[in-house]
C-alpha cells in the first residue's frame, strides 16, 4: 500500500510521522517508527531542504538510506531544492552543484523528486536532470490569482525578469525581460552583476505583477522594478515562489514596491500562498503511514 513519511520540518502542511533529532555533537538523527510497513512499498517522503540547506540534506540522505534497506521506491517533495542555482560549471576547478545533488539524491535512492519552479528548469512539467526524474510543479498562477487582492480591480501586466521566468506569467499571456549580466567578478563567488533589464513592451501608466522564481539577494527584483517605474509603470507589485529575501533585500524592495509576497516553499513573514492544495492533490492517491 502506498505510504507517506512527512517530516518534522513539514509541520506546517501536514502531521508529522517520523522523528529527526541531534546527537550531542551536532550529528543528524533520524527514526521511522513502523518502518517494516514501507517495506517495498511506493513512499512519499515529504521534506524540506531549506533553510539549513546542509544540515537537511544530510538528514534526508540518513532517510533514503534507511528506506533503501526496506527496498521502497521513494518520491522526495521538497518545495525548494536548494543548489539549484549553479546548474552549470562556469570557472576552472567549479562543480555543477546542481548536477552533483541531483546525482547524489538518485544514488541515494530517491526515484523521483518533486518540487516547486526548479531554478535550472524553464517549464513546469517532468524532466531529467543529471539522473534525477523531476516533476516540476509551478506556482506562477496561484501568486498571480492571489496578485488581484491587491490590485482591487484595476488591470495589470504580468511580468517575467528573465527568459528563464518567462513560463511562470505567459499562461497570463505575461511578457519577459532581457536581462543582462556582467562578466565574472573573480572575487565573488558565483556573482554576476545585472548589467541591463530590456523589454519590447508598453510600460507607461501600466500596473505590473513582476513574478520570479526566486528573490534571493532581490538584485534581479530590484532592477526590474527600478526599469519599470523609470519607465513610468503605475503600481508594481513583486511575488515570488521562493522568499529567500537575503541580505535586507525585503527592506529594499519595499521603499519601491507596493508589497511583495511569495508562496510557503520557505516559510517567512511573505510567505501568503500556500503550496497545500497543490500538495494535497498530490496525496489523495497516497495512504497514511499511521
Ligand atoms: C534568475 O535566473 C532567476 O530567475 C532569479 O531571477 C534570480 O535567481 C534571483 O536572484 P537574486 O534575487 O539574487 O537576483
Amino acid at each position: 500500500m502506498p505510504m507517506d513519511l512527512i517530516s518534522p520540518n513539514f509541520s506546517d502542511i501536514f502531521q508529522p510521522n517520523f522523528e529527526i533529532g541531534k546527537f550531542p555533537d551536532g550529528d543528524s538523527h533520524v527514526r521511522i517508527p513502523g518502518l517494516a510497513k514501507c517495506r517495498g512499498e511506493q513512499v512519499t517522503l515529504y521534506h524540506r531542504l531549506y533553510p539549513d540547506q546542509n544540515n537537511s540534506l544530510v538528514e534526508l540522505f540518513l532517510i533514503l538510506e534507511t528506506l533503501k534497506q526496506e527496498k521502497a521506491k521513494v518520491t522526495l517533495v521538497a518545495p525548494y531544492l536548494p543548489y539549484a542555482r549553479q546548474d552549470k560549471k562556469k570557472l576552472d576547478g567549479e562543480v555543477a552543484s546542481a548536477i552533483a545533488v541531483c546525482n547524489l539524491l538518485s544514488q541515494a535512492g530517491c526515484e523521483k523528486l518533486v518540487t516547486f519552479d526548479c531554478h535550472f528548469l524553464n517549464a513546469a512539467g517532468p524532466a531529467l536532470f543529471g539522473n534525477l526524474k523531476i516533476e516540476n510543479l509551478s506556482m506562477g498562477k496561484e501568486l498571480v490569482v492571489h496578485s488581484k487582492k491587491y490590485f482591487l480591480g484595476e488591470p495589470f501586466e504580468t511580468v517575467a525578469p528573465d527568459a528563464g521566468a518567462g513560463y511562470l506569467v505567459k499562461d497570463q499571456g505575461g511578457k519577459a525581460f532581457t536581462k543582462v549580466r556582467k562578466d565574472y567578478d573573480g572575487d565573488k563567488i558565483g556573482y554576476r552583476e545585472i548589467e541591463t533589464m530590456e523589454c519590447d513592451f508598453e510600460i507607461k501608466g501600466k500596473n505590473f505583477l513582476i513574478l520570479d522564481d526566486m528573490i534571493s539577494t532581490g538584485n534581479t527584483m530590484l532592477k526590474a522594478l527600478e526599469t519599470l517605474l523609470e519607465q513610468g509603470a503605475k503600481k508594481v507589485y513583486c511575488a515570488a515562489t521562493h522568499g529567500l529575501f537575503l541580505y535586507n533585500s525585503l527592506d529594499k524592495l519595499n521603499k519601491f514596491t507596493e508589497h511583495v509576497f511569495a508562496s510557503d516553499t520557505i516559510l517567512g513573514s511573505q510567505a501568503e500562498v500556500s503550496i497545500k492544495p497543490s500538495l494535497e492533490i498530490l496525496k489523495s492517491n497516497i495512504q497514511p503511514l499511521f
